[in-house]
């Protein structure tokens, strides 16, 4: 039994959660969204295919340029006339890097897909006075040095970016430039202090990792300082079972980091607390790992199949069930890196997992509501760590209150499953669902066959109280209520 109670609204999903992620790295910036002199690439050297398939993903929150790589990074390699910049070898990815895609490159694709811009600053290699020198770049409005080099290269209107990343990953020790927590935290708070005194507006983002020997000392001496926490999370698996349920690895995550939260704030629920948490980095990311930093051409290029792509949607479930402490989640990399995206330089490929993303998009509200899953679970031997249940479910309404939003996957490899969907407290009017197939659950789509796993409208109805949830597969419903 599937049970939705429209009345009960857990809270307001924040649009950020359906946020991108872009990095230096492999041929994620050049050869997949910038690709100068490429006839499928506009006049500055946007890949038009590319762009138009993003725009489908809409993501409200586009964060760059790493990762890894921006603990190496210095932003002023990367503004300026592109033939004068300079080539540097980057020690993150071990590559070569033009800079010829830089601040402006960056904030102009954020223009071309109507999204707000998410800057993560070096707290790597990078200086305090570096970080608020981009703040400076990208929204001063003074008289000043930077402001006037933005203006100089052609950009009089400040570009206002909203989100700024205190770092990455400082805590690992393949980060450039990793320090302890303790390290960390005044560093941070150096950072987040001129970055600030630069732009009262900015809202920041520490770095987090879901553990409270890094978090509490993180969260102790940013208190008040920084807007969210981030957390990163990449899991998968070849077996299909423990694929589809990795998504408890996130759940422990976010329980283990609200757990930290409430410490610090001395409050009962982590939703009180005036920090919220930034997934800034998720995926499905096991196949394309291991010798990444030597690997030559299609670093991290990984091939989804139908499983990674239910994985996915129960990211995606889990982001809007805890809408009260998720505000900001980056699925992490939008193209070639990955990626929902693939690119040759001809061509493009949808792979799985774009569209449980882009009928998430489309087809949720802002709404959270309750809803429970009554039914059987993948036994705890198959799953992985936990039991998992075989139906997982999400349910959304809109603002006003006349549209039920309900995302169901069914994980069972070989069964369809009929379940009773009640509705409490409304009679239901019509429906529209879409469903996200294909033939097996390791079914991948490539430059040859590009539909193998999509999704498709399907007839649908709840008239008799019950629906079949199709053998590995994701449905999302749309339905009027009265
Ligand atoms: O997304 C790939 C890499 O994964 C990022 O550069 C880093 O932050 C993470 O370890």
């Amino acid at each position: 039994m599937i049970a939705i109670r429209p009345e009960v609204v857990i809270g307001r999903i924040e649009p950020n959660i359906y946020g991108m992620f872009i990095e230096h790295l492999g041929r994620c910036i050049y050869g997949g969204i910038f690709d100068e002199g490429s006839p499928l690439s506009d006049a500055e050297g946007y890949r038009k295919d590319v762009l138009k398939a993003c725009q489908r993903l809409a993501p409200p929150v586009l964060r760059w340029p790493g990762g890894n790589f921006v603990s190496g990074y210095h932003w002023q390699d990367g503004v300026g006339p592109r033939d004068k910049r300079p080539r540097r070898f980057d020690l993150a990815w071990f590559e070569e890097e033009s800079n010829r895609f830089g601040t402006d490159e960056f904030l102009g694709f954020c223009r071309r897909l109507n999204t707000q811009p998410y800057i993560c600053a070096n707290a790597g290699s990078g200086t305090i006075e570096e970080a608020a020198g981009w703040v400076e770049y990208c929204n001063g409005w003074t008289n000043t040095h930077y402001a006037n080099r933005r203006r100089r290269h052609g950009n009089s209107v400040p570009f206002n970016v909203p989100y700024w990343g205190l770092g990455n990953e400082v805590y690992g020790s393949w980060q450039i430039g990793h320090l302890d927590a303790e390290d960390y935290a005044k560093k941070a708070l150096e950072m987040a202090k001129v970055m600030r005194w630069t732009d009262p507006n900015v809202r920041l983002v520490a770095c987090g990792l879901g553990r409270e020997e890094w978090d509490l000392p993180v969260l102790e001496r940013m208190r008040g300082q920084a807007e969210y926490l981030s957390v990163h999370c990449y899991v998968g698996s070849p077996d299909y079972y423990r694929n589809v349920c990795a998504v408890s690895a996130m759940e422990e995550i976010l329980e283990r980091t609200k757990a930290s939260i409430r410490q610090v704030y001395e409050v009962e629920d982590a939703a009180q607390a005036p920090v919220k948490i930034a997934v800034d980095e998720w995926n499905v990311w096991y196949r394309a790992r291991g010798n990444e930093r030597f690997a030559a051409a299609d670093k991290l290029r990984e091939v989804y199949d139908l499983s990674d792509a239910l994985c996915v949607a129960t990211f995606v479930h889990l982001f809007q069930r805890e809408c009260r402490t998720v505000t900001m989640a980056n699925l992490a990399q939008m193209v070639n890196v990955i990626a929902p995206i693939l690119t040759t330089p001809e061509s493009i490929l949808l792979q799985s997992i774009y569209y449980p993303l882009v009928l998430l998009r489309h087809h949720s509200g802002p709404l959270a509501v309750q809803v429970e899953a009554e039914g059987d679970c993948v036994p705890e031997e198959r799953a992985g760590a936990v039991a998992c249940p075989y139906l997982d479910v999400a349910a959304s309404l809109s603002e006003d209150g006349r549209k039920l939003y309900l995302s169901v996957v069914n994980r069972h490899q070989t069964e369809d499953i009929e379940e009773p969907v009640q509705v409490k407290g409304a009679a239901l009017g019509d429906v529209r669902a879409w469903e996200l197939n294909g033939p097996d659950v390791h079914a991948v789509n490539t430059f040859e066959c590009p539909e193998v796993v999509s999704a498709r409208e399907v007839q649908a109805s709840l008239g008799q109280g019950v629906y079949v949830f199709p053998a590995h597969s994701h449905t999302v419903m749309e339905v009027a209520l009265h």
